[in-house]
């Protein structure tokens, strides 16, 4: 079966297709209707670390298709909890269901799960590995956004910023972004969190141009997008918990930074959870209500791009233009 475990994963042309698929779709992702093209499918949640956002809407965009969902969350929940490997897991999982959704604390374990069973499996997020799903969403909101805008995607100029070496959205996004004409890329990370180098190096080796900056109070050319990630602590080591207890302010994404820095078209993302906690500083409340922010614009587009991931994956794309008519589209 077909997987979705990385961006590599997809060609341009396939993200495309995705995309036609998804826009056809969002009548339905947005109101209370489904289609059946998947009736009688199964999907298996399965996550093994907390998610709100990707969990939730990969199960509504599953049942938005007419399917149905057996969920399991955290290893408490599950037989793992009993010592059991993910190889049996994922044995037993494909005897139960025909597609999986999986995200767990280890990069490359859902790569590993994906090789025993013969349904499609989807990368929910594998530790600081990747998202490909989240860099789908993204992109999609990118365009649209632009549209909009009336602005084109060529040659633009995208900030990344915050947790760039665990931040496993931006690992996947830089990725599917390395996939196009060439872009520019500026990358802003806390000393410590940068953007690994073997992924500056692919990115830069398709064209793009790279540059890395010390904080978001140096100059910058006028950037069209600022992607901003959160500082992922759940995965340090007790030494950086202290090390990156405190960040300076030089990090936040705030309404002072965007009139100091960026052109008023700018669009302000982020694939969520913010941080709200005393001392967190992702990307501040001040902007919420601010046109620039597409933070939940993002969250929307989960939906429908989600849902064309799985017809993708399961081979009813094709029935996609039928079941739309179907139900008055
Ligand atoms: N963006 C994202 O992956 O959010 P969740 O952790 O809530 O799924």
């Amino acid at each position: 079966s077909p997987h979705l475990l990385s961006v590599d994963d997809l060609s341009l042309d396939a993200v495309e297709h995705l995309f036609t698929i998804a826009r056809r779709m969002e009548p339905i992702a947005r109101r209370r209707k489904i289609t059946r093209v998947l009736e009688g499918a199964v999907l298996g949640n399965l996550f093994f670390e907390a998610s709100t956002r990707t969990r939730m809407s990969f199960h509504a965009a599953f049942s938005r298709l007419g399917g149905s969902v057996c969920d399991t969350t955290g290893f408490t929940f599950s037989s793992m909890a009993k010592g059991e490997s993910l190889y049996d897991t994922s044995r037993v999982m494909a005897g139960y269901v025909d597609a999986i959704v999986l995200r767990h604390p280890d990069q490359g374990s859902v790569a590993e799960f994906s090789r025993a069973i013969n349904v499609p499996v989807i990368n929910g997020g594998d530790g600081p590995g990747e998202h490909p799903s989240q860099a789908l969403l993204d992109l999609y909101t990118i365009r649209q956004e632009f549209e909009r805008l009336g602005k084109s995607l060529a040659g633009a100029h995208l900030l990344l910023t915050g947790d760039l070496r665990y931040g496993r959205t931006v690992h996947s996004l830089m990725r599917l972004l390395s996939l196009h004409p060439p872009l520019r890329i500026t990358l802003v990370a806390p000393p410590g969190l940068e953007m690994p180098g073997e992924l500056v190096d692919l990115v830069a080796s398709r064209g793009h141009r790279i540059e890395s900056r010390e904080s978001l109070e140096t100059h910058f050319e006028p950037v069209d997008v600022v992607y901003t990630t959160r500082i992922q602590k759940e995965r340090f080591t007790e030494e950086m918990q202290e090390r990156f207890h405190n960040l300076s302010d030089e990090f936040r994404v705030n309404r002072a930074f965007l009139d100091r820095h960026c052109p008023p078209e700018t669009i302000v993302m982020h694939p969520l959870p913010r941080d709200s906690r005393p001392g967190a500083n992702d990307l501040d409340v001040d902007l919420n209500g601010d046109p620039r922010l597409a933070i939940f614009r993002q969250t929307d587009n989960g939906i429908p791009v989600r849902m064309a991931i799985f017809a993708w994956l399961m081979g009813v794309d094709h029935l996609i233009e039928q079941s739309m008519r179907d139900v008055g589209w």
